[in-house]
């Protein structure tokens, strides 16, 4: 799908289709009203007539209007004036990208970036658009039998800008959201996959398949035995009770400056969380083929920034195998031993995330990067904590911590700070090894992040625990592409 920015005014070219905003209880105003001025007041009357109240997210497609500056318009409800926001705003992108991909027209002309929106500029009004049409395009690859849904017919969309001087923002916006959108697809077509297609086998095949169409990635898959002379027992007791063997995947973005040091994203990969020996209830059990979206949202991340060429070394680091109980599988009270040499009593197996995590942001040390985030699936604490609307950030260092919250605000894909602390620390004491795997049901988000706290010493790190945020459950089940958005903000903003 092609965008394009343009300034309002006379001489614009006719289109398949205006979509035009309305407030509650309000007139028309700007485009909206010189399209309506030609179009004999139609508009006007329809909202007098109360055919339309403007409701956030209502729409009404009038179509076949005859030769003047709209073959079609689609009016899209803002709501109140009152609470017009950052959120309306993007409720009512959707709304216009979804009703316009129904539609018969080829090419649109979107007005709604044209106007205000409190505390969003002409960059991220443009942007939303993009991520808004890549969001209602987006398909679940599913395995049904049934015949595939024809393509929408929608091909190009204009964008309108207040002013000359947004453009150049508002063109940058339209490309950034476009590879943002592309990279959130990557991460739910991954996560959306059943476990017994999207294993660690195939999430590593996928990373070396996206990196051959990239001048600047590159790729490295290591396998257990790779592992094994590097140390990672913590890593591999999570992958002893299955068939299926585990991967470790290095992908290198390289588009900063040689010799500068990377970030690394580090992601949780479990294709399949059973629990191990602590085997889960089996109770929605299903949705645990969502526990590798970590690592698909490291690689959806390294996607769009390949697209966009971003000046920034980025190494991501993917940490992907199975969790299964099995006759080999590792046992609660077992104690393993981690890359960094420090000792782990695997007091629930079902405590998988961190295990795994632990020995990868190990291995990130040989990037030297200057700073880490590792990004995980990693508690059902964390749900309860914050839902479904914030991902959980816990960081050792304050500036990196904003800079992601900050990111979050602006993406709207939105991360809440959490602390870490040595009291909760000390949750984690083991009789047995230097460490436990769990600290118990309270601050079960904190003391898990305080697990990983302890491997990265002398390193800037944030933990992003994404649980609640990385898919839906019900009937819109499915991943929702979290936190890719986020991260490319991060990423862009020169961190
Ligand atoms: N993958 C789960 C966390 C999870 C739970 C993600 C629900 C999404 C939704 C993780 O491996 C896990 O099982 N965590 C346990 C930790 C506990 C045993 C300390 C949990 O949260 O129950
Ligand atoms: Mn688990
Ligand atoms: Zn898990």
């Amino acid at each position: 799908m092609e965008f394009q920015a343009e300034t309002g005014g006379k001489r614009r070219a006719r289109t398949e289709c205006a979509v035009i905003g309305v407030h509650e209880r309000s007139e028309l105003s700007g485009e909206a009203l010189a399209i309506d001025g030609a179009l004999g007041g139609r508009l006007g009357r329809i909202l007098r007539g109360g055919d339309f109240a403007g409701r956030l997210g209502e729409t009404l497609l009038l179509p076949d209007l005859g030769a003047g500056p709209a073959a079609r318009v689609l009016l899209v409800g803002l709501g109140s004036t009152k609470s017009w926001s950052r959120r309306h705003y993007r409720r009512a992108l959707l709304s216009s990208a979804q009703a316009l991909l129904k539609c018969g027209a080829r090419e649109a002309l979107v007005t709604l970036a044209a106007e205000q929106v409190p505390e969003v500029d002409a960059y991220y009004r443009a942007r939303y658009v993009a991520e808004a049409f890549g969001q209602a395009r987006y398909q679940i690859p599913t395995l049904k039998s049934t015949r595939k849904p024809a393509p929408p017919k929608l091909a190009a969309v204009r964008v309108l800008v207040a002013e000359r001087g947004d453009l150049v923002a508002a063109r940058r916006g339209l490309e950034h959201g476009a590879a943002i959108a592309a990279g959130s697809a990557v991460t739910r077509d991954l996560a959306n996959l059943p476990a017994n297609v999207c294993t660690p086998t195939y999430l590593a095949s996928f990373a070396t398949r996206m990196a051959r169409s990239h001048r600047k990635l590159t790729t490295r898959i290591l396998g257990e035995r790779e592992m094994k002379r590097l140390g990672m027992g913590s890593l591999l007791s999570v992958t002893e009770g299955t068939e299926e063997p585990a991967r470790l995947i290095v992908v290198e973005y390289r588009g900063g400056k040689a010799g500068e040091a990377p970030v690394a994203l580090v992601g949780k990969g479990v294709t399949f969380d059973t629990g191990g020996i602590s085997l889960k209830d089996p109770g929605g059990m299903d949705e645990m083929k969502f526990d590798m979206t970590g690592a698909a949202s490291v690689l959806g991340a390294i996607k769009s920034l390949a697209l966009l060429q971003a000046p920034i070394n980025v190494v991501g680091i993917v940490a992907a195998c199975e969790n299964m109980p099995g006759g080999r599988a590792t046992k609660p009270g077992d104690i393993v031993t981690s890359m960094s040499g420090i000792t782990i009593e695997v007091l629930n197996t079902d405590a998988e995330g961190r295990l795994i995590l632990c020995d990868a942001l190990t291995y990130s040390r040989r990037f030297k990067p200057r700073l880490v985030v590792d990004v995980a699936t990693l508690t059902g604490a964390c749900v309860v904590a914050l839902g479904a609307h914030n991902s959980a950030v816990m960081s050792n260092d304050d500036s990196l911590a904003e800079a992601l919250v900050a990111a979050g605000r602006r993406s709207a894909d939105t991360c809440w700070r959490m602390p870490l602390g040595e009291e909760y620390q000390e949750q984690l004491r083991s009789n047995f090894a230097d460490l436990a795997n769990i600290g118990g049901r309270d601050g079960g988000a904190i003391t898990a992040a305080c697990f990983l706290w302890k491997f990265v010493d002398g390193m800037k790190w944030a933990h992003l625990d994404i649980a609640g945020t990385a898919y839906q459950t019900g009937t819109a089940k499915g991943a929702t592409g979290r936190p890719v958005p986020l991260l490319v903000d991060f990423l862009l903003s020169n961190p």
